[in-house]
Parts: C-alpha cells; sequence; structure tokens
C-alpha cells in the first residue's frame, strides 16, 4: 500500500547568523496509512523541525518529502499550502487558539479556510467525539487546558486531513487532561483510522502510538514497535 507519508534523506540545515546549525541530517520514514508513529528524542534533536517539514510549513535542505504521493519540494509555495490546508492537520503544544473566537468558531474557521465551507454533519461527529458538545459557544480563556487541546484537535480533523501531526500535545496540560487527550487520539485513530504522528518526551504518551522512533541529533537512531 503507498505511504501517507515517506520522507528520503532529509536534511534542514537553518543559517544563525554565519553558521550552520544542521536540524535534520538524513532522515528517511514511511508511515503507512492508519499508523499511530511516536516520535521522542532529546530537545533540540530535531522533532519540530521535521514535523514542521513534512507538513510543508518548512521546505527541506535536501532530500524528499512525499505527501499522499505528493512530492513537496515540486511545488511552488502556494501550491505547497493548498495541499498542507488539505492533507495536513497540525496539533501545538500551546494549542494556538484564537483568542476572541468562541470554541465553535475556532473550529468552524478551518472549514471555511478549507474552501468548502461549513459541513453540520461533520462539525457535530467531530465535537460530539471530541467531548465538546456542551462547550462550543466558550472562548479558549473559559477553558480549561485539556478542553483547549481538544478544541485544537477538534479543528486539526474537521477537514479529514490525511495525517495529523502532533508536537508535544500533552506538554502542557496536567497528567489527567493529558490521558484524556492521549485516549481521544488513540480513538480517532482506532474508530476513523486517521494516520498521526505524535512527537512527546513520555514515554507513556509514546506507548500510545503503534511504532515508536528515536531521533539524536539530527538523525533516527531506533524504531521500534511500542511496547
Ligand atoms: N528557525 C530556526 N532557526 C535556526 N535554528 C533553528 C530553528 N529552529 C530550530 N533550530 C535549531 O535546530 C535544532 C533542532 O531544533 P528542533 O527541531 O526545534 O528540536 P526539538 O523539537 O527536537 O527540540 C536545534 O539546534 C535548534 O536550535
Ligand atoms: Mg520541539
Amino acid at each position: 500500500m503507498e505511504s501517507i507519508l515517506k520522507t528520503e534523506n532529509l536534511w534542514k540545515v537553518y543559517r544563525q547568523g554565519k553558521v550552520d546549525v544542521p536540524a535534520l541530517r538524513g532522515v528517511s520514514v514511511d508511515v503507512p496509512p492508519g499508523e499511530f508513529l511516536s516520535i521522542m528524542g532529546p530537545s533540540g534533536c530535531g522533532k519540530s523541525t521535521l514535523l514542521h517539514v513534512i507538513g510543508g510549513l518548512a521546505s527541506p535542505t535536501r532530500g524528499k518529502v512525499l505527501l499522499d504521493g505528493n512530492d513537496l519540494s515540486a511545488l511552488s509555495d502556494a501550491e505547497r499550502t493548498r495541499l498542507r490546508r488539505h492533507k495536513v492537520g497540525f496539533v501545538f503544544q500551546r494549542f494556538n487558539l484564537l483568542p476572541t473566537l468562541s470554541a465553535r468558531d475556532n473550529i468552524a474557521l478551518a472549514q471555511h479556510i478549507h474552501g468548502d465551507g461549513f459541513d453540520p454533519h461533520r462539525f457535530e461527529v467531530v465535537t460530539s467525539m471530541l467531548g465538546l458538545a456542551g462547550r462550543l459557544t466558550h472562548k479558549p480563556s473559559e477553558l480549561s487546558g485539556g478542553e483547549q487541546q481538544r478544541v485544537a484537535i477538534a479543528r486539526a480533523i474537521i477537514n479529514e486531513p490525511k495525517i495529523v501531526l502532533a508536537d508535544e500535545p500533552t506538554g502542557n496540560l496536567d497528567s489527567k487532561s493529558s490521558d484524556n487527550v492521549l485516549a481521544m487520539l488513540r480513538q480517532l485513530n482506532q474508530d476513523l483510522g486517521q494516520t498521526i504522528v505524535m512527537i512527546t518526551h513520555n514515554p507513556d504518551a509514546a506507548a500510545v502510538g503503534h511504532r515508536v522512533i528515536h531521533m539524536r541529533d539530527g538523525l533516527v537512531v531506533d524504531s521500534a514497535a511500542a511496547d
């Protein structure tokens, strides 16, 4: 079966003044449809950079990213943005919700940006699955951290992306909210077949996935089934 995501010998070198900082030094990963992949590794090893490059938020210095069969390096910035909106859902550690909008509008706005307009059925399915039905009129500041992250997850999946990329989604949550958010991600993966790539520092969180890859100094140093 074709991969949802495949990278070949991916390099990313940041230029800081006169110094080159290699954040990725030849990363090859392959994510089949329906996989829940966890990525672990020490701070600064290139995890976020990898997520940005595979999600089309940044371009690689060298190497290839195939996202649902599309070669990202062959696209213009505008085409890459369009592809990202259609195929990728992002979840961040700090939720990144718009503070002046209600939970409902934060989620619905993503549908409008996508270009297909508001789909009430999908909205209902996603928000009830994430237990948000009673919280939709609240602004982010009126929600707990766990609720805010569930809104962010709803926003990420509302347009049925091919892949969800989550960068330490439980990094800002207490352990109870963290368990709840991980259970939601697992449910999305199991019930909807949602392909997920999740960065985490926490081995227990990583074990929610099917497979864990470990990175160090811009390289994948280990890949093994989760226990
Ligand atoms: N925009 C940037 N400009 C310059 N250097 C960066 C930038 N983003 C990340 N880096 C550097 O690249 C390396 C990898 O960073 P990052 O991908 O954020 O690691 P991680 O998410 O694993 O903590 C680090 O040395 C970091 O300082
Ligand atoms: Mg990071």
